[in-house]
């Protein structure tokens, strides 16, 4: 892990480029300490918006399963903070999945993977025993794909990310109802929960849940 997290400077945050030194989805560069920085945009990745909320979030270290990696918005910050290991970035769309393959090409520690995460038995040959599931996909069953990867990847005393989006699993529902029977059923598979974070303003109706594998 970066000891130092991502740099907080004027009330924004930075993470220190390990790609080609140019913006990944149009955020500002900064130049610090004789390196390049990307900002890193609270609106555009819940992780960023964790971030901003809080000071202590746990650290990312280690080999890390990406579910939902996207066009690897948040992937981009999460492989220019960890010293080591490699995330393995789940994502079923296609067309996302070309924009994450453009990115991982820069990068040394990025591995994308074409697949659905209802699966994982699909992608077991190519994904070793993780530190860190992180997982953000808008879905329904978002505790049950979470569950079924950690039992697959996760080792005892790892952690995982949880980036829940409300209204995927019940638009008519208050999120903070479906956040707390979240909770729950994560307590039921066996996880303990850390930490439970409302990402609005910057992520609204979604929440960070936080979890560990005792
Ligand atoms: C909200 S976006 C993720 C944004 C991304 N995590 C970021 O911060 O840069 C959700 C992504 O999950 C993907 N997704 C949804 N269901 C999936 C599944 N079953 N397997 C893999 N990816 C899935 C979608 O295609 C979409 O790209």
């Amino acid at each position: 892990m970066d000891p130092e997290g991502p740099l907080r400077k004027d009330g924004r945050i930075f993470t220190r480029d390990k790609g080609d030194g140019k913006p990944v989805y149009g955020e500002n560069l900064l130049e610090h300490d004789g390196f390049i920085y990307r900002e890193w945009i609270p609106w555009r990745s819940k992780l960023g918006a964790l971030f901003k909320k809080r000071e202590d979030v746990p650290g990312l270290y280690g080999n890390i399963l990406y579910l939902g990696a996207a066009q690897g918005t948040t992937v981009s910050h999460i492989s220019d903070l960890l010293d080591d290991g490699i995330i393995y970035a789940v994502e079923f769309s296609p067309v996302a999945f070309r924009k994450l393959v453009a990115i991982a090409k820069n990068r040394k520690n990025i591995v994308p993977i074409l697949a659905d995460a209802f699966h994982p038995e699909r992608y077991r040959a190519m994904v070793p025993v993780v530190d860190i599931i992180y997982q953000d996909v808008s879905q329904k069953d978002q505790v049950g794909m979470f569950a079924k990867n950690a039992t697959m990847f996760l080792k005892k005393g790892g952690s995982g990310f949880l980036m829940l989006k409300a209204r995927s699993v019940d638009v008519t529902a208050r999120p903070e109802d479906i956040f707390n029977i979240a909770s729950k059923e994560l307590k039921k598979e066996g996880f303990e929960v850390e930490a439970v974070e409302d990402l609005s303003p910057f992520q609204v109706d979604h929440a960070a849940i936080l979890v560990t594998l005792p």
